[in-house]
């Protein structure tokens, strides 16, 4: 994701990058290479040491989940605008425990933004333009089904144990559930989850131990307004058209964004059964696709525009917050077999 960030910043006007930290010699020798011998540029195996000897203004975190905590603490404390993957932390008390940080910090009007950029995605986009103009009425219901791949394989295999990645609807659904959240335009209330391994990285081993990350669920949660989500997650059904279909009910009508035919379709109640009509959306001109449908780019755009104009974060530590804290709701409510309120575990 790191490298993804690279090649986004290298595009952008008035942009340059001025470090670059990794452990992992190769992945460094990768950014390397993406960079291309840029001038000015400095490498670094350690955080502490870049944040020292780099007059950098933003600081980048796209490290393994468990390590974002430490390190945006650092960060933090150096005064520097972050933009932090997601998910923010990979638990809720590590997210408030951030939050407290900057609340009590003295610097003023720093951007902290945290990396939820599927409400970029061209498609997600014109769903949100469309129900803002009324097109399907009072949102109702939504339902987010991503039907994927396993997880790649990723350094030192961090991925593989819920330890580092606070469980598969933390590490990988906050997108979902930050989405259910913008698009709902209302806060949760309760989750309701059943969920289980099933299929993947059963025969992997890693030190003796089998991966223990659930590899399919379905989510639903209740929202204040009475909106209600659905997440149908399937790790093992890359034999399909679209990793994620997105689809919003109001009371006149359904809206769908299809992600990976890159479709927005509109149904409207008031012309009859079986209406509907196919919007193709595309990219603008000037966005990087990148693997995320040209999301983390506008992400990086919309994040430049506040720290210049000293706006707030679209996507900061609160939204970060409450979409790890879904999450976390949700592997609670799947280990004890019940109805988990958000104030449980907020
Ligand atoms: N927003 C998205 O859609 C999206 C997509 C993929 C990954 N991510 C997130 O990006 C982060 C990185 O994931 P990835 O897929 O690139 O994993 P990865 O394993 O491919 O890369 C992580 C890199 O971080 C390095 N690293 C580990 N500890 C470090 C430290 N203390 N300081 C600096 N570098 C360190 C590793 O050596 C490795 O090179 C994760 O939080 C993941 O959830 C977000």
């Amino acid at each position: 994701m790191g490298l993804e960030h690279i090649r986004n910043l290298v595009v952008m006007p008035d942009v340059q990058i001025v470090g670059v930290c990794d452990p992992h010699t190769p992945s460094l020798e990768k950014a390397r290479r993406v960079l291309n011998r840029m001038e000015g540029v400095r490498y670094f195996a350690n955080h502490l040491e870049m944040l020292g000897h780099c007059d950098a203004d933003v600081v980048v975190i796209a490290t393994p989940n468990h390590t974002h905590f430490h390190i945006a603490k650092d960060v933090l404390n150096c005064g520097k605008h972050i933009l932090i993957e997601k998910p923010l932390c990979i638990t809720v008390s590590e997210c408030l425990e951030l939050q407290q940080i900057e609340a009590t910090s003295s610097v003023e009007d720093r951007v902290v933004w945290v990396g939820l950029e599927y409400r970029y995605m061209a498609p997600t986009a014109r769903v949100r333009q469309e129900i803002d103009k009324g097109a399907i009425g009072k949102v109702r219901m939504i339902t987010i089904r991503e039907h994927r791949y396993p997880f790649l394989e990723k350094v030192d295999d961090w991925n593989r144990f819920n330890a580092n990645t606070g469980g598969t609807l933390v590490e990988k659904c906050c997108h979902f559930f930050d989405l259910m959240c913008v698009l709902a335009k209302s806060s949760p209330v309760s989750v309701m989850a059943s969920g289980s391994q099933d299929v993947n990285h059963l025969a992997e081993t890693y030190g003796g131990r089998t991966p223990d990350i659930l590899d399919n669920a379905y989510v639903i949660v209740n929202f204040e307004n009475g909106v209600r989500g659905m997440l149908d997650l399937c790790m093992f059904a890359e034999a399909s058209k679209n990793e994620q279909e997105i689809c919003v009910v109001g009371d006149k009508g359904k809206i769908e964004a299809l992600i990976s035919e890159s479709v927005v379709r509109i149904g409207k109640r008031k012309n009859g059964y079986g209406t509907f009509q196919d919007f193709p959306i595309e990219l603008e001109k000037d966005v990087v696709q990148g693997f995320h449908h040209g999301a983390s780019f506008v992400e990086h755009r919309q994040m430049q525009e506040a720290i210049r104009n000293g706006r707030k974060a679209d996507i900061g530590l609160i939204e970060g917050l409450i979409s790890v804290a879904i999450g976390q709701a949700a592997h609670m409510s799947i280990d004890q077999g019940r109805l988990v309120l958000i104030s449980e575990v907020l």
